[in-house]
């Protein structure tokens, strides 16, 4: 199975990181990980310029995006790593997402979608602050339209607070449920798998 960890962070080896790593232990056996840290990426913002409304699957923009997309498609597991910025996903991580609009086109406006398959998603996310109302609200709302546009369905969502104070890796509660979703997560990605393969005999 590949798995593929979208890692949003503006700083490496952080929290962000850190649970990526907790939640891949229960998972990684036998799997095909591959971090894609868009700290590494060029992908320039997306210029509004409809040249993907009229150009099916096509973007103006010569970079680093269309390589990110092809991963995406050979994936069957997309983890979507975000610190919370402004209660919300990390800039970079927006920038990206407004560069799926390609896909959004494709699936919308010539009615043919480029990820035909379903895939599955689990989204890590965490700030720094003490837990205060409406923290994590901007996630799900920034990544509803994302997620379409990916077809894909949320396995799993992970948030923890208070990593300013207290970083993941010593968080000894926030590590063990991490781990325990990964397990969860692979159980989950198995019975998927058989009852795939009982479709392609039936
Ligand atoms: C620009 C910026 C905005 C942030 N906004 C929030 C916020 O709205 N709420 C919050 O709890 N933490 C906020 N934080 C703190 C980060 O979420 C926190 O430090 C997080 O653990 C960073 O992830 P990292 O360790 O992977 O870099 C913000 C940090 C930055 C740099």
């Amino acid at each position: 199975m590949k798995i593929t960890v979208l890692l949003c962070s503006h700083r490496r080896n952080k929290n962000t990181r850190q649970m990526a790593d907790f939640f891949l232990e229960g998972l990684k056996e036998g799997n095909d990980i591959e971090f894609v840290d868009l700290l590494d990426k060029k992908i320039e913002i997306c210029l509004a310029c409809d040249y993907c409304r009229r150009n099916y699957g096509h973007c103006i923009l010569k970079d680093d995006m269309e390589g990110v997309i092809d991963i995406f498609k050979k994936s069957d597991l997309i983890v979507l790593a975000t610190p919370l910025y402004f209660n919300s996903v990390t800039s970079r991580f927006k920038i990206f997402i407004d560069r799926t609009q390609i896909l959004y086109n494709a699936k919308y406006n010539f009615k043919d979608p480029i990820f035909k398959e379903k895939k599955s998603v689990v989204i890590l996310s965490n700030g720094g602050a003490p837990k205060y109302l409406g923290q994590f609200d901007g996630i799900m709302v920034e990544l509803k339209h994302f997620l379409g546009n990916i077809n894909a369905d949320v396995l799993e969502y992970l948030k923890y607070n208070k990593t300013d104070e207290v970083m993941i890796r010593d968080n000894k509660a926030a590590a063990s449920e991490l781990k325990k979703a990964g397990i969860k997560v692979r159980e989950a990605l198995s019975q998927q798998k058989d009852a795939g393969s009982h479709d392609d005999h039936s």
